[in-house]
């Protein structure tokens, strides 16, 4: 039944060129995702209605709260390379009674249909709290990033409700430096359900914390909607977010922004930190944010000697 399928790929040409059709586009874009949202947000409202009389499932003892979400590309990193990062998120899971969930890319290839690989951590999220459903929060950390302070529990840290409400930017705007929309001001720890940081261009999805529920799937749900990934927006899924968050509404009522440094840490060599956003000793997390786009980068040797610095302490313990 192959023939049956509708020849995808060619719908759009992969770059238009010319600004009419990029207009077209464009409007056919924010028809179809206004049009989209709306059944979707109607489908959240009902069934947000419909199950909040039935009380909350009990959850199973053992049930770890927090779920660290790394998706990992064993054909693309070195066995060497990817056993440092599952090191260093094991570590920090096993101190403080979280789990990890690694996910491998491979298994999302088939559902990108040929959009940028990038895209693997939206499905990964959503595989994590699928296998998960009673953990409370997925913090999703990008592959080439180290834990440099594990003896932090993310909940003092960042959840806790006056560790939060301390943390929350409100009334900034969303996309650096100047987009018309910011965060809302009468922001509450309990209103929130996504935790991200911005760097100097963009939300970045490298390092943020959704909270289970069906807001959290439903966000992954739009934003890994085939008409953003189609779309070629030049940051794959960082734009896709972006765009999301600065025309809706539903979802920006429920974005805590917070300090770049609190979960996201730009290493020198990295471009595109915000203010204050760069690395310093004593920070939660180091990422080594586009080692793997800049050829005259390098991950591995990046991570390096910070690597040795986690396990040098980890030893004098
Ligand atoms: C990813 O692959 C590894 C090694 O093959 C496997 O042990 C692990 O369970 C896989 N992860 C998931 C989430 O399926």
């Amino acid at each position: 039944m192959q023939f049956a399928l509708p020849p995808r790929r060619n719908l759009h040409a992969p770059y238009p060129n010319s600004s009419r059709l990029s207009f077209q586009r464009r409007r056919q874009l924010k028809a179809v995702a206004i049009l989209g949202f709306t059944l979707l947000a109607v489908f959240f409202l009902l069934s947000q209605i419909l199950y909040s009389s039935t009380g909350t499932s009990a959850v199973p003892a053992g049930t770890p709260s927090i779920v660290l979400v790394t998706v990992l590309d064993r054909a693309l990193w070195s066995d060497n390379y990817i056993q440092k990062i599952i090191k260093n998120r094991e570590d920090y899971a096993k101190r403080h009674g979280y789990t990890n969930f690694f996910a491998n890319w491979s298994d999302y290839e088939p559902s990108l249909e040929g959009s940028p690989r990038s895209w693997g951590m939206v499905p990964a999220m959503r595989h994590a709290m699928a296998s998960h459903p009673y953990s409370k929060y997925f913090f999703y950390l990008d592959t080439h990033a180290l834990i440099m302070n594990p003896s932090q529990p993310l909940e003092s840290h960042l959840l806790d409700k006056n560790r939060l409400e301390s943390l929350i930017q409100k009334d900034v705007s969303v996309v650096p430096p100047d987009s018309i929309i910011k965060t809302f001001s009468h922001l509450q720890p309990e209103d929130i359900d996504l935790i991200i940081t911005t760097d100097n261009e963009d939300m970045n999805p490298g390092s943020f914390v959704l909270k289970q529920g069906e807001f959290s799937r439903f966000l992954l749900d739009v934003w890994f909607d085939p008409l953003y990934r189609n779309y070629n927006f030049a940051k794959a899924e960082t734009h896709a977010l972006d765009h999301i968050v600065q025309w809706h509404p539903t979802v920006l009522s429920r974005l805590a922004l917070v300090p770049q440094r609190i979960i996201n840490a730009y290493s020198k060599e990295s471009n595109g930190a915000g203010k204050d956003g760069s690395y310093k000793e004593g920070d939660f997390i180091i990422r080594f944010f586009g080692c793997d786009s800049d050829p005259k980068r390098n991950c591995e040797k990046e991570l390096d000697p910070y690597y040795n610095l986690w396990a040098k302490k980890l030893k004098n313990e």
